[in-house]
């Protein structure tokens, strides 16, 4: 097997670019006909983005799902597809090879069709990371049900508000989940959220754990149970089938929810033919993915990296997927390099948070540990800094293996802004060169395209796209004009990223962070006006202002300012209560790392909160705080100041 479209030299990256560009659906149109389609496309591309509308390959019937598995098994059957590392090293390692994988994918579409899923259907996931997520995701692409899976630590609020944005009916977990030493009761949040919820019909729970779960009657039933009767159903004479739906080309595949500058999270859209070709080519590229190679990607199914970089990307190639259940710290530090080493790993993707925690153990943990099968190395999620890279680079690539520093969003699909690994050149920090079909533009706050540089000889702006690439969104689920004036409508015929970035004379792009009220924790998005939310359900908040703060390990951290009436307890205990509120609200990951009480906000005479000020106490930068006379109350600044934490 070889990969027509994958680049192999620098000349021919800035060649495909050219094309790319210069004519768009001729590019697409011979990179998509590597695929199986059992319709070809009427037209490659129509779009404005106005509206916003964006078609691509419209008129093409197929299912990704034979992309991913099916047209795989007449050669690859018995090669792995998903190489399965448990949360404890002593438990059983699962391969999975193509012709599993096909069995049990086909198994849980029937499981599915079974229980009355049709087209269309929207069905929620939450659950750990064992393959049988994999086969959940896939199982509801064959019959053309769209997955929305949320990731284990969301609390039951939003796994209920996700439920009721999506209107869906069905739901696949898990008992619980192991993460570490910890075990998290999948099923108990679930039930959780379904108290006074009208619209699920159906929960499908695999066991995993064995703790024990409430299973209400017509409503909840075993993934075992389920599975071993459609087996009856799919397989006879040894030959497993399950024909899969007829999908058109822009239709949904699936809805991933993140979170945005307002309050509530948002259900990205990504269609099934042009998400395919994207992750596919980004896959194939970005990491140079040769046949035969182990592609261990570290996040979680979960979040959009898991989508595109462990299921679809790798498996639409024909590749060996590794997942794993666990965290890369326990039972010790080591544990990434023992998988790479056990696995034989060519690949390791992972986040820059996940870097800096481990480099903060030294490198005994790597002492011992032969990581010699590694080829590439890459990075997504947040900026990463040059002292985690060039730690990556020296004691896990040991300067052979290519980094590459994947520029993306759960909007993109895939990979926008990154090097190639080992065919365009890597720059500490820097995600460098954009994707064919990629078309970056830097903007001042008007909009206008920023064309002098500054003092360092580079251009810094807001990141702006200009024209539509086969994996960006198509809209936000229920609410299409959510998702025009979320992306669309700052800059008026442009998609606003969000982002800031900085641009050098090679044409590289450096990602300086996100310039909108969004945070980036440990390579997760957490909204302020989010976290603040919830802090303001807490019984004794009166007000609440979030921001983030530069975090060693995290990237950033979550400070609140808060202003509070209540007469209960201390601050600490207030505090406690405030993080526990927060963990129901949204979840563990959004607990504020600092909470300082206060009298009174900074705001202008019109009542809004001057963040900026915040922002720089927060930072610890209390001298320079900038014009502060619009105050309507210049006296709680230097309160807060006097009692930053
Ligand atoms: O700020 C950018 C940052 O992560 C944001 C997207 O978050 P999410 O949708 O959760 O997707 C994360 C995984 C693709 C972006 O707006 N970000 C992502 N990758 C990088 C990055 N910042 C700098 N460098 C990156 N490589």
């Amino acid at each position: 097997m070889s990969y027509p479209y994958q680049i192999t030299s620098l000349e021919q990256y800035h060649r495909d670019y050219q094309k790319s560009v210069d004519n768009p659906q001729d590019f697409w149109g011979s990179v998509a006909e590597n695929f199986l389609w059992r319709k070809k496309w009427d037209k490659v591309l129509e779009w404005n983005f106005t509206e916003p509308k964006v078609e691509w390959f419209k008129g093409g019937k197929l299912n990704i799902t034979e992309n991913c598995i099916d047209r795989y098994l007449p050669t690859m059957g018995d090669k792995p597809a998903i190489i399965w590392e448990p949360n404890n090293p002593e438990d059983r390692v699962r391969i999975v090879t193509y012709n599993r994988l096909h069995k049990r994918v086909c198994q849980f579409a029937q499981v599915l069709k079974n229980n009355g899923v049709k087209k269309g259907d929207r069905v929620c996931i939450y659950m750990g990371m064992v393959p049988e997520l994999a086969y959940a995701v896939l199982g509801c692409a064959r019959i053309g049900a769209i997955h929305s899976v949320i990731f284990g630590g969301f609390s039951a609020q939003s796994i209920a508000d996700r439920l009721e944005d999506a209107q869906a009916a069905y739901i696949v977990t898990c008992d619980g989940a192991y993460r570490g030493n910890k075990d998290i009761p999948l099923k108990s949040v679930i039930d959780d959220a379904l108290i006074g919820n009208k619209t699920v019909k159906r929960v499908i729970v695999y066991t995993r754990t064995r703790t024990p779960v409430s299973m209400i009657k017509g409503r909840d039933v075993w993934w075992e149970d389920e599975m071993e009767y459609a087996e009856t159903q799919v397989e006879k004479d040894g030959v497993v089938s399950f024909p899969s739906e007829e999908m058109d080309a822009e239709d949904p595949l699936f809805i991933l929810y993140t979170s945005g500058s307002t309050g509530k999270p948002k259900g990205v859209v990504h269609t099934v033919g042009g998400y395919m070709v994207w992750t596919n080519y980004t896959f194939v590229n970005v990491f140079q993915y040769q046949p035969g190679q182990i592609h261990f990607c570290t996040a979680d199914i979960g979040w959009i990296t898991g989508h595109s970089y462990i299921v679809y990307g790798p498996l639409s190639a024909g590749a060996t997927s590794l997942m794993f259940e666990g965290v890369p710290t326990w039972p010790d530090a080591g544990r990434f390099w023992d998988i790479v080493e056990k696995h034989k790993v060519d690949i390791l993707y992972t986040a820059p948070t996940a870097i800096r925690s481990l480099m903060g153990f030294g490198t005994a943990p790597l002492q011992g540990k032969n990581l010699s099968s590694l080829k590439k190395l890459g990075t997504v999620g947040e900026p990463i800094n040059e002292e985690a890279w060039h730690w990556y680079d020296e004691h896990i690539g040991k300067k052979q293996c290519p980094i590459v520093d994947t520029w993306w969003q759960t909007e993109t699909g895939g990979t926008l802004i990154s090097n190639l690994a080992g065919v365009t050149p890597a720059i500490p920090s820097w995600a460098s060169l954009p994707m064919p079909g990629v078309q970056p533009l830097l903007v001042d706050e008007k909009g206008n395209e920023i064309t002098e540089k500054d003092e360092h000889g580079m251009l810094k702006g807001n990141l702006c796209i200009k024209a539509p690439w086969p994996g960006i969104l198509r809209t936000t689920y229920g609410d299409h004009e959510r998702c025009r004036t979320n992306y669309f409508a700052t800059y008026p015929g442009l998609y606003f990223t969000g982002d800031g970035a900085l641009k050098d004379d090679q044409g590289n792009y450096r990602i300086t962070g996100r310039v909108d009220d969004v945070l980036n924790v440990s390579g997760h998005r957490i909204g302020t006006a989010e976290v603040e939310n919830a802090i303001n359900m807490h019984a004794g908040v009166v007000e609440s202002a979030v921001v983030g703060y530069p975090h060693d390990v995290k990237g950033q951290g979550i400070y609140a300012y808060v202003i509070f009436s209540g007469h209960h307890g201390d601050d600490a205990s207030r505090r406690q209560d405030i993080l526990q509120t927060v963990s129901r609200v949204i979840g563990p990951i959004a607990k504020p790392d600092k909470i300082q009480f206060v009298n009174g906000l900074p705001k202008t005479r019109s009542g809004k909160i001057m963040r900026r000020i915040l922002r720089k106490i927060a930072e610890g930068e209390v001298s320079n705080l900038g014009d502060t006379s619009t105050l309507l109350d210049p006296g709680v600044v230097d309160e807060i100041k006097n009692g930053k934490l």
